[in-house]
């Protein structure tokens, strides 16, 4: 099974840099091959331009979002490792998402409407929040999350969610604690099997 990591931190001393380096050793401890899209550490340039729109109106793809495509189609399943921010991905995730998934790629529109072309794809989505999850489900933001990224993006393109974890109180929570969600990992690795 190869794994693509596409991964969203500048910091590397954060949480989220620990649960990449969890998800890599837990993904080849079980034979899996991994490749890492470690988005701050390529300087990748989120910004769709309109250059990008004049080089795709002329059924080019701009080089660096092919070789972003690449990994995409060499993976049986995309990890995607960020912190919520502003109760959504960093700019740096949204431009990756803005500028590699795009129609021709990811969906084409038929007369029937759009269709997903990353259908033999599978998706799994890790986040790391400061509030607690409590708060985010009373409020209803992950049900909105679900909608928006899970249903909206990662489902528009045909990719098979399975499954979304959230980390709360990340900050908050003792190295015990920490230590505890780390071990999670896994698990959730365990279950891109099914
Ligand atoms: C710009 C910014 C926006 C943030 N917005 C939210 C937010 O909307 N909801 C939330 O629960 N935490 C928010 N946080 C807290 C981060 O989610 C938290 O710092 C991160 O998950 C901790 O993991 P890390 O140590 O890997 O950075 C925000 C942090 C930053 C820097």
């Amino acid at each position: 099974m190869n794994c693509l990591i596409i991964y969203s931190h500048p910091n590397p001393a954060s949480f989220n840099h620990a649960i990449k380096e969890a998800l890599v050793k837990s993904l080849k401890e079980k034979g899996k091959n991994v490749r890492t899209r470690d988005l701050y550490a390529m300087r990748f340039d989120p910004v769709l331009k309109a250059d990008d729109f004049e080089t795709l109106s002329r059924d080019k793809t701009p080089r660096d979002i092919e070789i972003e495509q690449e990994h995409i189609r060499w993976a049986d399943v995309l990890v995607f490792i960020y912190p919520i921010w502003w109760a959504g991905m960093p700019a740096i995730t949204r431009g990756y998402v803005d500028r590699v998934l795009i129609k021709g790629f990811a969906y084409e529109e038929t007369p029937q409407g759009s269709k997903g072309l990353l259908q033999a794809k599978k998706v799994y989505i890790i986040n790391t929040m400061g509030a607690p999850l409590s708060v985010y489900e009373e409020m209803g933001i992950f049900k909105a999350m679900d909608m928006i990224y899970d249903q909206q993006l990662f489902g528009f393109c045909g990719f098979k969610v399975l499954g979304h974890k959230y980390f709360g109180s990340v900050q908050s929570v003792s190295d015990e604690e920490r230590k505890q969600m780390l071990a999670e990992i896994d698990g959730i690795v365990a279950g891109f099997e099914g």
